[in-house]
């Protein structure tokens, strides 16, 4: 019988992140399945750091990155790109990831070839569609046209089942993330290189790039850690800043070449990982972060009022504390006085995974033909 061949394609930071594991896992298959992988570099240098730290190398790199691109081009680009591939490979099927706009038109792409698409990480919601912006319209639309549904946790699957979606299509794996992180913290140990932070200062580490969170609030946020360190002598932040200018602008504005803060570029996974290792306390808008920090017994504050991620919530180590300054100030001094409350929140908890997604996702498609 030939090899079921199977078509990744993905964009950003974060769906390499999540799917470099499971094309490890494609690849290890090599007898059943066939693994070919477009990346449509939506994301460039952020993309490449990850592609270069797991070792893959593209079949097909489309490119697409604009500065300060936006969605209409680029979901146009990625929808006739990725036709292209797929009229070329064939594919038995097409994998995406998430929620990016890289994602929702692949899987159109995929869907108007009339080739099955399998929705890694399917299920996730907010239930409001401009929060996250455009993601949970992106999430939605992908989940509508696929066939093969790999939902992280209990309530993803929930998800789809009240959106109609046939039990018989869904598949329980555990985030991929979770497989990214544990053998990323097991095999690289890399310190940041130059940045100098004091063994005697508390360590909260923020990142933060969500669209719903540019202009104003992005602005609150950085007040916020103004304010931070102008009142508490004991901490330093470390901000690796996301490279879209609608972050970058606000950020170096408001917090350049302030004492005990430090803005740096955006890191390679595996020192990310190490810093999230050190930190007291996580502020973050990230999806996968809120996924990550908790099996590291980190606590983390989501500058957002919804999220799609609700599991560590439940568990009490992640909490929303939106934008609002006064609010994101208090809850973290809280948080650096109240000995109870803060090992309240760094219980190591792991709702995402248990580092198996990636073979659980690879068993269901090595039965797909
Ligand atoms: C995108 C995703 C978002 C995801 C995030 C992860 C969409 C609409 N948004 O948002 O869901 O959470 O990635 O980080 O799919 N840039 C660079 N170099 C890079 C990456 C980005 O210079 O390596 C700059 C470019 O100017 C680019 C801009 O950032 O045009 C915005 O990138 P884009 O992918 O459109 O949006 P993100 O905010 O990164
Ligand atoms: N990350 C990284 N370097 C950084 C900041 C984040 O490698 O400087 C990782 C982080 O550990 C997580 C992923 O990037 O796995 C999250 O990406 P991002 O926040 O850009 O996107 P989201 O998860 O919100 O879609």
């Amino acid at each position: 019988m030939s090899k079921i061949k199977v078509l990744t394609i993905f964009g950003t930071r974060p769906e390499a992140i999540k799917m470099a594991p499971l094309v490890k896992e494609i690849e290890k298959n090599s007898d059943v399945l066939e693994s070919v992988v477009c990346v449509t570099a939506q994301h460039r240098q952020i993309l490449d750091q990850v592609l270069e730290l797991f070792e893959i190398k593209p079949d097909y790199d489309l490119d697409i990155m604009k500065e300060n691109q936006n969605l209409w081009s680029l979901t146009s680009d990625v929808l006739l790109k990725t036709k292209e591939v797929i009229d070329e490979v064939k594919p038995d099927v097409v994998l995406v990831h998430g929620d990016t706009t890289t994602s929702m038109a692949a899987a159109l792409s995929a869907f108007y070839a009339k080739v099955p698409v399998g929705h890694v990480e399917a299920g996730l919601r907010t239930f409001d569609k401009y929060y996250p912006f455009p993601e949970e319209i992106n999430r939605v639309f992908t989940d509508a046209i696929c066939t093969y549904y790999f939902a992280p946790t209990d309530k993803s699957c929930e998800n789809l089942v009240k959106s109609n979606v046939a039990k018989e299509n869904i598949y329980k794996t555990g985030n991929t993330v979770i497989d990214a992180l544990l053998y990323t913290v097991e095999n690289h140990v890399e310190e940041v290189e130059g940045l100098e932070l004091k063994p005697n200062l508390k360590t909260i580490l923020m990142t933060s790039h969500r669209r719903e969170n540019f202009g104003e609030p992005i602005r609150e946020i950085c007040k916020a850690i103004l304010e931070l360190v102008k009142n508490n002598d004991d901490i330093q932040v470390v901000y690796p800043v996301h490279p879209n200018p609608n972050v970058r602008k606000p950020v170096y504005e408001l917090l350049d070449n302030v004492e005990r803060v430090h803005l740096i570029e955006p890191l390679e996974y595996a020192q990310f990982c190490s810093l999230m290792k050190k930190a007291h306390i996580i502020l973050t808008d990230s999806g996968g972060v809120q996924e990550e920090a908790p099996s590291l017994g980190k606590p983390v504050l989501v500058l957002r009022d919804t999220t799609e991620r609700p599991e560590a919530i439940e568990y009490g180590t992640v909490k929303l504390v939106g934008t609002d300054k006064v609010k994101i100030v208090s809850t973290v001094e809280k948080l650096l006085r109240d000995e109870t409350e803060y090992k309240k929140m760094s219980e190591a908890i792991n709702p995402y995974g248990d580092g198996l997604a990636s073979k659980r996702i690879v068993e269901v498609l090595k039965k797909i033909k």
